[in-house]
């Protein structure tokens, strides 16, 4: 499965916490866009699409939401509700964004400018597309 749950350290004080986000550091890859998902109407879902390149970072900056991973074979759920914990989820990983809570804030930090050509919006050609690569990576071998 092409995601993995990082861990961003936080500073705290007794003012306050604060979080900082940086290329290559605690974010592992270079930062062309950011763009955020708020004000969601209740019970909708989102995202279900994957990318046939780009690689995103998600940070829940308030409330919680829920996703779940597919890379074609695999599924998994994961509930963002922290802000400390940022999801990175790789090319060609089908997600679906669900249970929004009503105050809930996503910050996606992306590798690259949006271009829709790069998103793959049709379940059947995801699973086409991951049969493929799956198929190019064991004749690799
Ligand atoms: P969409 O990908 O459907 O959002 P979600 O994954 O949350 O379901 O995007 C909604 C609209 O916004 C769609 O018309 C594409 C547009 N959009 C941009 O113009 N720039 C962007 O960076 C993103 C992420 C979406």
């Amino acid at each position: 499965m092409n995601y993995k749950i990082i861990h961003i350290q936080k500073i705290g004080d007794q003012r306050g916490k604060l979080i900082s986000l940086e290329s290559l550091k605690n974010v592992p890859f270079e930062i062309r866009r950011v763009f955020f998902i708020f004000d969601t109407v209740k019970n909708i879902s989102r995202g279900e699409h994957a990318h046939r390149t780009s690689e995103q970072a998600i940070i829940c900056l308030n409330g919680s939401c829920y996703f779940l991973l597919d890379n074609g074979l695999e599924k998994a759920e994961i509930i963002l509700d922290d802000p400390q914990m940022m999801l990175y989820i790789g090319k060609n990983m089908w997600r679906k964004m669900y249970n929004f809570s009503g105050n809930c804030i996503l910050m996606v930090l992306a590798n690259d400018f949006y271009d829709e050509k790069e998103y793959i919006r049709n379940y059947d050609e995801f699973l086409m597309a991951s049969q493929l690569s799956k198929h190019e990576t064991e004749h690799k071998k």
